[in-house]
């Protein structure tokens, strides 16, 4: 086994059919700035994602709105035919301009983003497809009847949500089966704890966004500081360990567009935060949320 291996982060079953290891990887960050256009260095965004397989990586999220559509087309270059990989992507946002995000849950807009997902992936079926945000100005069983559809037509094979609440989750699983949730969640922002454990008790699976950040844990002498220091890692990467043992639910996507964060994101797995460690940071965690 080598020695960076997203294996070694466990591994669960989307929608309890299709098994991926439990570290995946985020492609926001492989656009333009304001996840606009193509990014500032092509050719290294392209070896980032080449470098995924290798690492054991084999679930990648993107979004039909990130570039929009630069990093379906990216993933599509540099990993084609996906051999084993859940390419998993979401839909519901306009895109008017650089760092501009509308939404637009209209049935008929999902529809047509899900189609040119398969389209730009080079695929007949998506594997997951996440409603990016429900929106406001369309009524909520509109757009989880408009999810349905696509599963119902092939077009999808799994489908999840994004900033959900458990309400929002209860209401959709009356309409469809939910596979997984991606919410923004990490050390310090706790906010969504009772999403996370609503997922851990019916199996869904829990993508947390942004799982790198640790905020003032992070400064020079802190506890999380120490921890670091002791397992001679970063206090990013004990962030994530700390994400990962949280929950066996937990699918994190640290993003990056450079082969190097890339390498130090996986290193994370292994990291074995004892009991004593976990618990402590929990508390920091919670204690810098509630004061933020
Ligand atoms: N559902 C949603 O609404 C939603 C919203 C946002 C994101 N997401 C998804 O979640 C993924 C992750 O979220 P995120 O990108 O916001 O957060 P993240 O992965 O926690 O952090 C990414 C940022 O950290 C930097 N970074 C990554 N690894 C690093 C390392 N080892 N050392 C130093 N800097 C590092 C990246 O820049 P470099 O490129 O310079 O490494 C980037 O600026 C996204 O790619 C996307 O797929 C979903």
């Amino acid at each position: 086994m080598s020695k960076l291996d997203a294996s070694k982060s466990g591994s669960f079953k989307v929608g309890g059919e299709i098994k991926i290891h439990r570290l995946g990887f985020g492609t926001m960050r492989i656009t333009g700035k304001g996840i606009w256009g193509p990014p500032a260095d092509k050719a290294e965004a392209i070896r980032t994602l080449k470098r995924l397989p290798d690492l054991g990586i084999d679930f990648v999220d993107t979004a039909s709105s990130y570039g929009p559509d630069v990093s379906e087309q990216l993933i599509r270059e540099a990993l084609y035919p996906y051999r084993g990989m859940l390419i998993a992507t979401k839909a519901g946002f306009q895109r008017p301009g650089p760092s501009v995000w509308e939404t637009d849950g209209r049935p008929e807009w999902l529809r047509q983003e899900a189609l040119k997902s398969c389209k730009q992936l080079g695929v007949e079926q998506v594997g997951l497809w996440q409603l990016h945000r429900i929106d406001p100005k369309v009524p909520r069983d509109e757009q989880f009847g408009a999810v349905k559809s696509l599963l119902d037509d092939g077009i999808i094979r799994h489908a999840g949500l994004s900033e959900v609440s458990v309400a929002d989750i209860v209401a959709a699983s009356k309409v469809f089966k939910v596979a997984t949730v991606q919410n923004r969640y990490n050390l310090v922002d706790r906010g969504s704890e009772d999403v996370l454990d609503y997922c851990e008790t019916h199996g869904i699976g829990f993508i947390p966004w942004f799982p790198l950040a640790a905020g003032d844990l992070a400064k020079s002498g802190s506890l999380l500081d120490g921890i670091a220091k002791a397992h001679d890692a970063t206090p990013s990467q004990i962030a994530l360990a700390w994400v990962l043992k949280r929950s066996p639910v937990m699918l994190p996507i640290p993003g990056t567009s450079k082969v190097a964060h890339l390498e130090e994101n996986v290193a994370a797995v292994n990291i074995t935060l004892s009991d004593q460690d976990f618990a402590a940071l929990d508390r920091e965690g919670r204690k810098e949320y509630r004061a933020a």
